[in-house]
């Protein structure tokens, strides 16, 4: 089965602008789609750094990525580790493309709204605590901020206590369970289920892989570790992650870092470290034949 199918290929390899004697980074391995791309790009000595932090996504890539032979370096590291692995100004280009695989969704690991075995959602399997682990540790009022924060999600008070009673029963927390209890808040909206579901789990699932927190502390670090005019191309796929990215980058593209009820600049103004070049967006073709890409977004900014 198709592991899963890269969206914006052509447009993330035409943006990253990939040049002799630089080296690379792939942050979401996931299938090795992206990579295998940027690695038939590379020339002699360059290198292609690849990181994931699900075991699956790093054992169906290296087969894949196996005919570059030392060209292609695979971390099983969460992407925030950026830094321990690469050192400043030595990259000429770096990729994200956020969020779950097709393969995550389809595994059973609790990333989709069917299946009955326990509520997983662990990116990294080796992580501590799962989706069943969160549930049953959280408060109502917190587990309200993620449903508004992470997914703009109405009525999270009521959603978050009621799931909180549904599941307070069971010993074991499945996909199913979170479904049912979605529907029961929601009765009424019979026709908006499966999209209230998809913003449930994708409240839950940040949650459990300290997603945000992560983009952040990885993207600062990217900004550090790319040299002059080298390329950042991130690709989002859902409001929460567009805003933590914008909200990093902002501070990069700042000359003047002063507050602002400072009357003159004191901190020398010339703190600009990237700047953007473009968005872009599925083609109509590209819609038409991976529906996964319909809400993905491409940032692309260079290093200044
Ligand atoms: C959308 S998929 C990437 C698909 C890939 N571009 C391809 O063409 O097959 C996202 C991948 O990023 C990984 N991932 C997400 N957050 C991560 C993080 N903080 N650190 C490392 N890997 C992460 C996921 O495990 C998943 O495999």
């Amino acid at each position: 089965m198709n592991y899963h199918t890269p969206v914006l290929l052509n447009e993330c390899i035409e943006s990253l602008h990939i040049r002799a004697n630089y080296d690379y980074a792939d942050c979401t391995l996931g299938g090795g789609g992206h990579s295998e791309k940027i690695a038939e790009l590379l020339g002699e000595g360059q290198k292609l750094h690849c990181f994931d932090r699900d075991i699956d996504a790093i054992n169906a890539a290296k087969p894949r990525l196996a005919k570059f032979g030392e060209k292609i370096i695979c971390h099983l590291e969460p992407f925030s580790n950026l830094e321990r692995e690469l050192a400043p100004e030595t990259l000429g280009g770096v990729l994200y493309d956020l969020g779950v695989s097709s393969h995550q969704i389809d595994a059973g690991r609790g990333f989709s709204f069917a299946g009955n075995e326990v509520l997983d959602m662990r990116m990294d399997a080796s992580s501590p605590k799962n989706a069943q682990d969160y549930l049953k540790e959280v408060s109502e009022e917190n587990l309200a901020k993620a449903f508004r924060e992470n997914s703009d999600l109405e009525n999270s008070t009521r959603l978050a206590k009621h799931i909180l009673q549904s599941i307070s029963n069971e010993e074991k927390i499945t996909a199913a369970n979170l479904s049912t209890a979605v529907e029961e808040v929601y009765s009424k909206r019979k026709e908006d289920w499966n999209s209230l579901k998809a913003r449930v789990f994708q409240a839950i699932r940040m949650e459990v892989n300290s997603e945000i927190q992560e983009i952040k502390k990885s993207i600062e670090a990217a900004v550090r570790c790319l040299k002059n005019s080298g390329r950042l191309c991130i690709i989002t796929y859902h409001s929460k992650e567009a805003r933590a990215v914008k909200d990093v980058l902002s501070v990069f593209e700042k000359n003047c870092l002063c507050k602002s009820n400072l009357p003159v600049c004191v901190c020398g103004g010339s703190n600009r470290k990237i700047k953007k070049v473009n968005k872009k967006t599925p083609s109509a073709d590209e819609l038409k034949k991976n529906s996964r890409s319909r809400s993905a977004v491409l940032r692309v900014y260079e290093r200044v």
